[in-house]
């Protein structure tokens, strides 16, 4: 007992900017603390100390520029709580501003907390084609049996979360302001990008932005359900193609709402590569006031510009569409599919009602059977 208080009163002393409280129970002999970080230091002091804290508290903390607030390699059971209004310094950098890694590690944001990437300063209209160095936002990789939870977002630099290796992780109640890049010079601020994982459940996202509401390049077992999606690309599969990783397999996309979007729901893979698109649902879908196309199916992308010419590589099986409605302008087109020769098969497609754009039967290919374009 001697022995372990006087360890928990050394950390106390010896730490900067933190309030170490008790734990309420020993993890083997070293207690671990409640510790609170905040102001210009915070992130430093986060990082240095992460290791002997139970619960970190972000209260108000001003990340240096060109610095990433380090939470990675948590230990297992950490949780980690945004509070009050965290900045970032400006810089050109890749990023990320944030990154989390660890096992059974809750990241969550405490009413009225904000984390505000105050994008405008990075701003020019090229996003990540080009201009500004802008750093990437969030880092959610090698996260296993964990939870991200009633984060509030504003402004990204450009991409908000990448969610890269992970297993078994929820997000929860995401909620990402963008709308100052409409008319400010935001791009590619898509909300969530994920590779590589296994077991992602992204449920209640609250989204506006100006590039992909979701985009799965890789990865198995992924779900999105409840999201609320303004001013994007869309629901996205892909682009597929060209990573290391190129399959993606068994995803539901369900009962989410897509409005005033370049695109609803969108397949997309990259022209001349090879992978594949295996058993992905979009189920109960709202569509409304989409620009561009309410759905579409691309075997031609290329980042820019789609060749017009579909390529085999990336087979696209095991489609499902169930009750997917709403409206595109006047000057979109309904329903796209552009597939090669066989590429495109097993698909399932049924309550489809997209109306208000062109007919765009002519330009549908290879479209497997069961399905009208
Ligand atoms: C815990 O804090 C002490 C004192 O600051 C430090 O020496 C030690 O490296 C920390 N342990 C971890 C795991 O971070
Ligand atoms: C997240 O928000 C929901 C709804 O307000 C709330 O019920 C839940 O407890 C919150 N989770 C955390 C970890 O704060
Ligand atoms: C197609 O999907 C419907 C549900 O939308 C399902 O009832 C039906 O069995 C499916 N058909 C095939 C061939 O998988």
């Amino acid at each position: 007992m001697v022995q372990a208080s006087t360890l928990l009163t050394l950390v106390a002393a010896s730490v900067a900017f933190v309030s170490a409280a008790p734990a309420t129970h020993s993890v083997g002999f070293a207690k671990r603390a409640t510790c609170t970080f905040s102001g210009s230091n915070g992130a430093a002091e986060a990082k240095k100390n992460k290791g002997n804290c139970s619960t970190i508290t972000l209260k108000d903390v001003a990340v240096p520029a060109g610095q990433t607030l380090d939470l990675t390699k948590l230990k297992s059971g950490t949780k980690v709580i945004f509070q009050g209004t965290t900045t970032f310094g400006y810089e050109e950098w890749s990023g990320p501003l944030i990154s989390v890694s660890g096992s059974s590690i809750t990241v969550s944001g405490a009413s009225g907390h904000l984390i505000d990437g105050n994008g405008i300063r990075w701003w020019d209209n090229q996003g990540g084609n080009g201009g500004k160095d802008k750093p990437k936002f969030f880092y959610a990789h090698s996260l296993k049996n964990s939870v991200i939870e009633n984060l509030s977002f504003k402004d990204t630099p450009v991409q908000l979360m990448s969610i890269n290796s992970v297993e078994a992780l929820q997000v929860k109640g995401i909620s990402m302001d963008n709308k100052l890049g409409d008319t400010k010079g935001g791009h590619n601020t898509d909300a969530f990008d994920v590779g590589s994982s296994t077991g992602v459940a992204i449920s209640g996202a609250n989204i506006v932005n100006q590039d992909d509401c979701i985009a799965i390049n890789s990865g198995t077992d992924i779900t999105f359900t409840e999201g609320r999606c303004i001013g994007g690309h869309g629901l996205s599969i892909g682009s597929v193609g060209g990573r290391e990783d190129n399959t993606v397999s068994n995803v539901m996309i369900t009962s989410s709402t897509i409005k005033d979007s370049d695109n609803g729901v969108r397949v997309k893979a990259v022209y001349g590569a090879t992978g594949a698109v295996k058993g992905v649902t979009y189920k109960d879908i709202t569509l409304q006031n989409i620009a561009k196309y309410g759905i579409v199916i691309q075997q031609d992308y290329k980042n820019g510009s789609p060749t017009g010419k579909p390529t085999t590589g990336v087979p696209i099986t095991g489609l499902t569409l169930q009750n997917v409605k709403g409206t595109v302008k006047s000057s979109g087109k309904n329903i796209y599919i552009l597939c090669g020769k066989g590429s495109c098969s097993s698909w399932n497609w049924s309550g489809i009602s997209v109306t208000g754009g062109k007919q765009a039967r002519s330009e549908c290919t290879n479209v497997p059977s069961g399905v009208s374009c």
